[in-house]
């Protein structure tokens, strides 16, 4: 059933398992006999790749990263903070940063480059969603393109709220100014 607080589902679970099942495969494939590390991008993506990374049948490492573009979560600041900083343990890792959502392109752009500063050998993106307006920006894989809305659930939130929900949808209450 769906939660009150939502006007619409986007992509329902059993649709999100099978695409991340195909991305898994995708990713599989593509590392195969190469080392692989999969770097959550918390909190919105620790969902995803938790789900994700038990797709991908390979020996994996796992190295959750903090990153914030939101501020308290209801009001875009525009700016990345990385309030963990970057480990030194990426240096000469294949790394793939898993994150929620392609909007701006700020978060996985400033923490690419931060990685490969910090001497990792590769860095690829992995996005459940990309945003129409977004769908110029790279990313390596793309689980769905989705209409420019303020989307909850499956890891994205609404000021804290939503994350767990197991499905995507829109929010009732009214959505924070995009940060583009
Ligand atoms: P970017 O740096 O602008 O690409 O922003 C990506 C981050 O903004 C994501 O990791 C999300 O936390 C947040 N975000 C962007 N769009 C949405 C949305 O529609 N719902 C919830 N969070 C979003
Ligand atoms: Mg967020």
């Amino acid at each position: 059933m769906m939660n009150k607080s939502l006007a619409e589902i986007l992509l329902d679970q059993e649709t999100i398992r099978t695409r991340v099942r195909e991305l898994g495969l995708l990713i599989a494939r593509e590392f195969h006999n190469r080392s692989l590390c999969i770097a959550p991008l918390l909190d919105g993506g620790m969902i995803f790749a938790a789900d994700l990374m038990r797709e991908i049948d390979l020996p994996l490492t796992l190295l959750p990263l903090k990153a914030s573009s939101y501020g308290s979560g209801t009001q875009s600041s525009g700016v990345i903070t990385l309030p963990w900083g970057i480990p030194s343990t990426v240096k000469g890792k294949e790394i793939l940063l898993v994150d929620d959502i392609l909007d701006t392109g700020k978060t996985l752009r400033t923490l690419s480059e931060q990685l490969l500063n910090a001497g990792a050998l590769s860095v690829h993106t992995c996005v459940l969603l990309r945003k129409e307006y977004s769908k110029d920006l790279p990313a390596d894989y793309v689980g769905f393109e989705i209409p420019d809305k303020f989307v909850v659930g499956y890891g994205l939130d609404l000021a804290g709220k939503y994350r767990n929900l197991p499905y995507i949808g829109t929010p009732r209450e009214s959505s924070p100014p995009s940060g583009r």
